[in-house]
């Protein structure tokens, strides 16, 4: 019989892969009814494919060599096979189209390194870090069609210390990163459980 309540997710990513890493693991040893079947990248020499398979997750790579329709056609058509009706987006450097996000409203989630709406784009750490905040932060929102702009779900914040350099200042919001995601995949695992 089919399981109904099943929350099924794909991980988008496009880089070293950590936050899907951190994903995936939390949901093979917590997932309960929530399953991520399916990585998808967008660049073919990313870290991430290896990490995934080393987890038993498949990685498609689906490069832009076309038009962004195109792509996203094919993102979608992945999606479809898998039954994916969730998308954990984790350092996944593309802009999603509005067409892409109505698709998906609201089921579509992000991390971003930084306390939004200070800091969008893709140098978030950088970018705080050169402004000298006294407070920084990480945010986990839905997916609009803006830039960074959707609702934001929740927020961690970390103080910039004196002896920061933008490793640390990063290493430290990485880590916040990863317990936002594992946050709300524990409130997903409840919602699918009810
Ligand atoms: C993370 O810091 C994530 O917040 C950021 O990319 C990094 C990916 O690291 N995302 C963005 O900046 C999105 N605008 P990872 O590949 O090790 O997870």
């Amino acid at each position: 019989m089919a399981d109904n309540n099943k929350i099924i997710a794909a991980v988008l990513a496009s880089g070293s892969g950590s936050n899907a890493e951190n994903i995936l693991r939390h949901v093979q040893t917590h997932g309960g009814r929530v399953e991520i079947p399916l990585v998808i990248c967008n660049k073919p020499e990313a870290p991430i494919i290896a990490r995934a398979e080393s987890l038993s997750v498949p990685c498609r790579v689906i490069e832009r060599t076309g038009t962004k329709k195109e792509q996203e056609t094919a993102i979608i058509a992945a999606l479809d096979e898998y039954h994916v009706e969730w998308i954990f987006l984790a350092g996944f450097m593309a802009i999603l189209s509005p067409d892409f996000v109505a698709a998906y409203d609201g089921r579509i989630i992000n991390i971003h390194p930084s306390l939004l709406p200070q800091f969008p784009g893709k140098d978030g750490y950088g970018d705080a870090f050169r402004a000298n905040v006294p407070v920084s932060g990480v945010t986990l929102h839905y997916v609009d069609a803006g830039l960074d702009t959707g609702p934001i779900i929740a927020q961690k914040t970390f103080p910039r210390l004196e002896a920061d350099t933008l490793e640390t200042f990063r290493a430290r919001g990485m880590q916040l990163e990863y317990e936002l995601y594992r946050e709300f995949i524990d409130i997903l695992v409840q919602r699918a459980a009810a």
